[in-house]
């Protein structure tokens, strides 16, 4: 089966892209390198030994997607492509509506011209807003704070008032918890631009030398030593649910929303001691005032994946640290190097 991954240059796509290779899919990747560089593919080939095609392109241009369809029969689309920063989100919200929500429209457009109606779509924890409890399950209530998040809902939507049109789709909606983690050969990773968003990589890039120190967003919450509660999982465990999504889609009779989380929650205090742990390096930081739009507590209840998908996350944070380190100590920056 060929298997077009969008976005597949990126942190996410790179590295479900080998275990799709590594699982006897064909794969196709398309991405418009606004936030990836091709040294992502080459190391990723380095690692698969093989030789992967790769089509420079925009999902908001049918042109550009046409090309794919057209050089490429192609059985299943697994999509990443999308703009993933919160803060940007909201000082330029059409650029990410564009981006996100018409590329998403357009993707689907093409791929009915082409009768390709299988697709897993990338979508976060972040649709169940500030959760009334945890953990959290996929009937939860939805909303969302930001337009990143937003856009998330709509293409949720859209995807599934595609199904409602035309029931031959087979859809897959993914609801990521908190990805971290890298590759174990170390030559794969997160890589973000300019100041990271996200705890892991400003962690590592503390540890590394790279920043002075982690500003801790908060340390008032109501959870163990009162700062924010996530759920961590390994982009390698995640990458495996998309695969396992991927071998069940023929199957599904509806579009399917699965949590893919581990089920634990750790505090940012205790994912700094982790991350000292396998570095064995210090990890400065200063406690902060709380981040605008943070909840305190989030993590999953992953038992429908595991009902659904036979998939559960194996790595805990130890596992996730030391990976996440191999890649930061090996790269200090990133691709560039
Ligand atoms: P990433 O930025 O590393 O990867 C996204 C890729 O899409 C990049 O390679 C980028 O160049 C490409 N891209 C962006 N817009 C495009 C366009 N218009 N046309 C073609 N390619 C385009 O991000 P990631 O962390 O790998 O995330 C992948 C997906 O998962 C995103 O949709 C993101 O919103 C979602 N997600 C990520 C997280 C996370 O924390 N990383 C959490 C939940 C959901
Ligand atoms: C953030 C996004 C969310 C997105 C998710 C993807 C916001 C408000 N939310 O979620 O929409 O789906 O990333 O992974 O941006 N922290 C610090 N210092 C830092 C960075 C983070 O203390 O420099 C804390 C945060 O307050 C939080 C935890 O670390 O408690 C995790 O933060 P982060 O990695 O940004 O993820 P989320 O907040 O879960």
């Amino acid at each position: 089966m060929k298997i077009l991954v969008t976005g597949g240059a990126g942190y996410i796509g790179s590295h479900t892209t080998i275990l799709l290779i590594e699982a006897g899919y064909e794969v196709v990747i398309f991405d418009n390198f606004s936030n990836a560089s091709k040294e992502s593919i080459r190391r990723v080939e380095a690692i698969v030994g093989k030789e992967i095609a790769v089509i420079e392109g925009d999902i908001r241009s049918r042109e550009d997607l046409r090309k794919v369809f057209m050089a490429h029969k192609i059985d299943a689309v697994i999509h990443f492509a999308g703009l993933k920063a919160v803060g940007e989100s909201v000082e330029q919200p059409l650029r990410y509506y564009d981006n996100n929500v018409n590329g998403s429209a357009v993707l689907c457009e093409v791929m009915s011209e082409y009768n390709c109606k299988s697709i897993i779509f990338s979508s976060s924890a972040t649709v169940y807003g500030d959760p009334h409890t945890t953990p959290i399950l996929e009937n939860f209530p939805l909303s969302a704070t930001n337009p990143y998040g937003r856009s998330k809902l709509m293409v949720e939507e859209i995807l599934r008032d595609v199904y409602v049109s035309d029931s031959e789709w087979k859809i897959v909606l993914l609801r990521y918890f908190n990805p971290v983690g890298a590759h174990a050969s170390g030559t794969i990773g997160e890589d973000p631009n300019g100041l990271p968003n996200n705890l892991m990589p400003f962690i590592s890039q503390t540890a590394v030398g790279k920043r002075e120190y982690l500003s801790v967003f908060g340390n008032d919450y109501d959870t163990v030593d009162g700062t924010g509660v996530r759920d961590y999982i390994h982009v390698v465990d995640l990458a495996q649910g998309h695969v396992n999504a991927l071998d069940r889609i023929k199957n599904f009779k509806e579009p399917m929303t699965i949590n893919l989380g581990t089920g634990n929650g750790y505090s940012v205090l205790e994912m700094v001691e982790a991350f000292e742990r396998a570095s064995e390096k210090k990890v400065s930081y200063k406690i902060a005032e709380r981040r605008a739009g943070d909840i305190a507590t989030c993590f999953a209840d992953p038992s429908y994946a595991k009902e659904v998908l036979d998939w559960e996350a194996k790595r805990g944070i130890d596992e996730m640290c030391e990976d996440v380190w191999r890649w930061q100590s090996q790269n200090p920056s990133g691709y560039i190097s």
